[in-house]
């Protein structure tokens, strides 16, 4: 047995390259995800009052931000749409003329290389606000299905490489894969929101979108955060059902369901940290209480160490160009 004086773990930290050189987890921009809210009409930048730096886009601005993140070693976005009519059973979600089919029209023309993932949920496209239609006052999931695989056949007609379906609605992967293929989209890959928590971190994300549910919430359907062993569940049926990749969300609250899944499943696994996780480290940084750019690589950090291959974040540029000057990637 080995044990002090002889061992030593400290001589591992004794200057910045032989900590490089032992990292266990690296961080590269290729593997941050950009989140955008597109929203209806023209010559649009809104700012969110609840998310500071981030802003609702008309499709004609969309240009910009994503040239910055591009030039930071991004390379994909996952668009939100915000359309400019809501009914009871979300027509405006099959809209091929819709904020967000329109937006994958233009960034796969102007941006090639860039990796296009929409997010498929009728919430922000219903006057009720729930992800899924409402009947007698319930939250219906096998009616909803059809809507859910026509929107996502929108998105891929528009030429989204990824469709990701944050509904949590049961049967829905299979729905959308039978649609896709049905279309000849076999090469449209599903990323799915499998273990999604019903969770008080997306506050700010309703406010940017203006999708809060108008009665009740969302625990029919999404997760209870007190579970752990029905992620497992939530996981297998998703790759069952002809999932690509597997989303956990959000991310810090949740990392040990995140491990759980790395040490159970092949699939590659993604991360969303969310809207509330994003404001709080805003806000406690503009108070002076923690150091926002440290909090932000150690939180990213540490949601790689817990088994996501990719992490979808609202610090996606801020990230990578604090990567471009750290030795963590
Ligand atoms: C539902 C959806 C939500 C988020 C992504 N997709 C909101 C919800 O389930 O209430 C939240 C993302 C975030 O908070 O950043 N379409």
């Amino acid at each position: 047995m080995m044990a002090f004086p002889t061992d030593r773990p400290r001589r591992l930290r004794i200057n910045p390259s032989v900590r490089s050189l032992v990292r266990e987890n690296r961080l590269s921009p290729a593997q941050l995800v950009l989140p955008l809210f597109v929203t209806h009409g023209t010559g649009k930048t809104e700012p969110i009052p609840s998310m500071p730096d981030v802003f609702r886009h008309s499709v004609d601005r969309l240009q910009r931000i994503v040239d910055e993140a591009m030039s930071s070693g991004i390379k994909s976005v996952l668009l939100f749409g915000i359309p400019e009519t809501k009914d009871e059973v979300g027509t405006s979600a099959l809209d091929p003329g819709g904020p967000v089919p329109a937006a994958v029209r233009m960034l796969k023309k102007d941006f090639p290389g860039l990796v296009v993932m929409t997010d498929v949920c009728i919430d922000e496209y219903t006057t009720h606000g729930h992800c899924g239609l409402v009947r007698d006052n319930r939250v219906d999931n096998d009616s909803t299905l059809e809507c859910l695989s026509g929107m996502a056949l929108v998105h891929a007609q528009a030429g989204a490489d990824i469709v990701a379906p944050s509904d949590m609605m049961d049967g829905r992967v299979q729905a959308i894969r039978k649609r896709l293929d049905q279309k000849g989209f076999q090469d449209t890959l599903i990323l799915s929101y499998a273990v999604k928590y019903a969770s008080s971190f997306y506050g700010p994300f309703r406010d940017a979108m203006m999708s809060g549910p108008r009665f009740g919430d969302r625990s029919s359907y999404q997760m209870d955060p007190a579970n752990r062993r029905e992620a497992f569940r939530e996981a297998s049926l998703d790759i069952e059902e002809g999932a690509d990749i597997l989303m956990v969300k959000p991310a810090l609250p949740y990392l040990d369901i995140l491990r759980d899944l790395a040490n159970r499943h092949d699939l590659p696994l993604c991360a969303y940290q969310v809207s509330g996780e994003y404001s709080t480290l805003m806000a406690a940084g503009k108070e002076g209480w923690i150091d926002i750019d440290r909090a932000i690589l150690e939180t990213l950090t540490s949601i790689r160490r817990a088994g996501a291959s990719m992490i979808i974040t609202y610090f996606a540029i801020r990230a990578a160009r604090l990567l471009a000057q750290s030795d963590l990637t």
